[in-house]
C-alpha cells in the first residue's frame, strides 16, 4: 500500500489479531493527497495496483480516526492497494467535491462513511452507476445505489441500551425514571436507529420516559453547552442517554459542573474505543455506566474491497458486525480482547 508509514499504525495492525478484526488502533494517521495511476504494474495477484478513495465523513471524532487507522493497518498487507483519504469535516457539500474528485482521479472502489444520507445519496449512486463499486461503512445513503454496507446494528444497539436502563431504573428504585436523550446529527442513519432502538428498549417499562431530547451533532464540544442547557431545564433527571461517548461524557461533565449527584446517575454510552481516553476505560472508572463497542469496520472494507476488486466473489449486500455491552462487569475482558490498556 502506497501510505506513509507511522510505528502506530504498525502497531495497530499487529493488535489487529487480537482485537478479532472489530477496531481499529489509535493514533493519528497522515495520507498522501496524490493519487497513483491505476491498474499499472504493482503487487496484485494479476500484477495489477488499484486505487481506492476512502471518503470519511470527519476525522474529528477518535472514532473516525480509529476507522481510518483501522482501514490502513489493514490496507498494509496488499501492496496492490494505494488508499487515499478525504476528511469531509462534517460538511456534505465538501464529502460530494470530494467523491467527484475521486472519481476524476479513477479510483477503482470507494468506501466511504457519509457524513448525512439524502445529501451524499446522488454522488455515491454516480460513482455505483459508473461501474465503481461502492462500500457504505457506519452510515447509510438513501436507497441501494451501492455495491455493500457494513456496519452494525444501531437498533439493536439502542434497544440493548433501552433495556439496560429499564433494569437499572428498577434496581435503583427510580420510578418515574427521567431520561435525557443527547442525539447524534439528525441525517446520519445511526442517529434515527439509536433513537428508534431506545424508544423500542424502554417500551416494556411506562415508568421509564424521555423528557428532553435534544441533538448535539455527535460532538463533545458542542454536548456541552447543549447538556448543560438541558440539565438546568430538567433538574430531575436520572439517566443521560447519549448515543456516543464523546457526548455521554461531556453530559457527565455539565452534570458535575451544575452539582448534581452523578453517583445516583446513570451516563450511557456508545461506541466503547479501547483507548486510554475511549469508553471502556470511562466506564471502569464509573463516569459511564454502560457503554456499546461499535465496530469501524474498516478491516472489513479492506477485506471485501480485496475480493470485489479481484473479483472473487459477488458481496453480501449488507455485513452486519457483532457489538458488545460494556459495563463494570466486563470492561476488564473487553479492554483485553480489543488490544486496551
Ligand atoms: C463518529 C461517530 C461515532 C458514532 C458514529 C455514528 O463520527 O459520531 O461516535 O458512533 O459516528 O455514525
Amino acid at each position: 500500500m502506497t501510505l506513509r508509514t507511522r510505528p502506530l499504525a504498525v502497531a495497530a495492525a499487529l493488535l489487529l489479531p487480537l482485537a478479532g478484526g472489530l477496531l481499529g488502533g489509535c493514533g493519528p494517521r497522515e495520507t498522501t493527497q496524490t493519487a497513483a495511476p491505476s491498474s499499472t504494474g504493482g503487487g496484485g495477484a494479476a500484477g495489477k495496483t488499484y486505487l481506492i478513495g476512502v471518503s470519511q465523513a470527519n476525522k474529528g471524532e477518535p472514532w473516525r480516526q480509529a476507522m481510518n487507522d483501522q482501514i490502513a493497518a489493514a490496507a498494509q498487507g496488499h501492496p496492490e492497494l494505494n488508499v487515499q483519504f478525504a476528511d469531509a469535516a462534517q460538511n456534505n457539500a465538501k464529502q460530494v467535491a470530494d467523491v467527484e474528485n475521486f472519481l476524476q482521479q479513477g479510483i477503482n472502489l470507494l468506501i466511504i462513511s457519509p457524513n448525512e444520507a439524502a445529501p451524499l445519496t446522488d454522488v455515491v449512486a454516480k460513482a455505483y452507476d459508473k461501474g465503481i463499486p461502492v462500500i457504505l461503512l457506519d452510515r447509510k445513503v438513501k436507497g441501494d445505489k451501492y455495491t455493500m454496507w457494513i456496519g452494525a446494528d444501531n437498533k439493536k444497539i439502542g434497544q440493548e441500551a433501552g433495556q439496560y436502563v429499564v433494569d437499572w431504573c428498577k434496581r435503583n428504585g427510580h420510578t418515574p425514571c427521567r431520561v435525557m436523550e443527547i442525539r447524534g446529527l439528525e441525517g446520519s442513519s445511526p442517529a434515527k436507529d439509536r433513537g428508534d432502538g431506545f424508544r423500542a428498549g424502554i417500551a416494556s417499562d411506562p415508568a421509564v420516559k424521555i423528557i428532553a431530547s435534544q441533538n448535539a451533532d455527535w460532538l463533545r464540544e458542542k454536548a456541552i453547552p447543549v447538556s448543560q442547557a438541558m440539565l438546568q431545564a430538567n433538574p430531575n433527571v436520572d439517566v443521560v442517554y447519549a448515543h456516543n461517548d464523546p457526548m455521554a461524557e461531556a453530559a457527565f461533565i455539565s452534570a458535575g459542573s451544575a452539582h448534581r449527584d452523578t453517583s445516583k446517575m446513570l451516563f450511557v454510552g456508545i461506541d466503547g474505543l479501547p483507548t486510554p481516553d475511549g469508553g471502556i476505560v470511562s466506564v471502569k472508572s464509573g463516569r459511564l455506566g454502560v457503554t456499546h463497542v461499535y465496530p469501524t469496520g474498516g478491516k472489513e472494507a479492506i477485506d471485501y474491497a480485496v475480493q470485489i476488486l479481484e473479483k472473487k466473489q459477488t458481496p453480501p449486500k449488507a455485513v452486519v458486525l457483532p457489538t458488545v455491552q460494556v459495563t463494570k462487569a466486563n470492561a476488564d475482558a473487553v479492554l483485553k480482547q480489543f488490544g486496551g490498556k
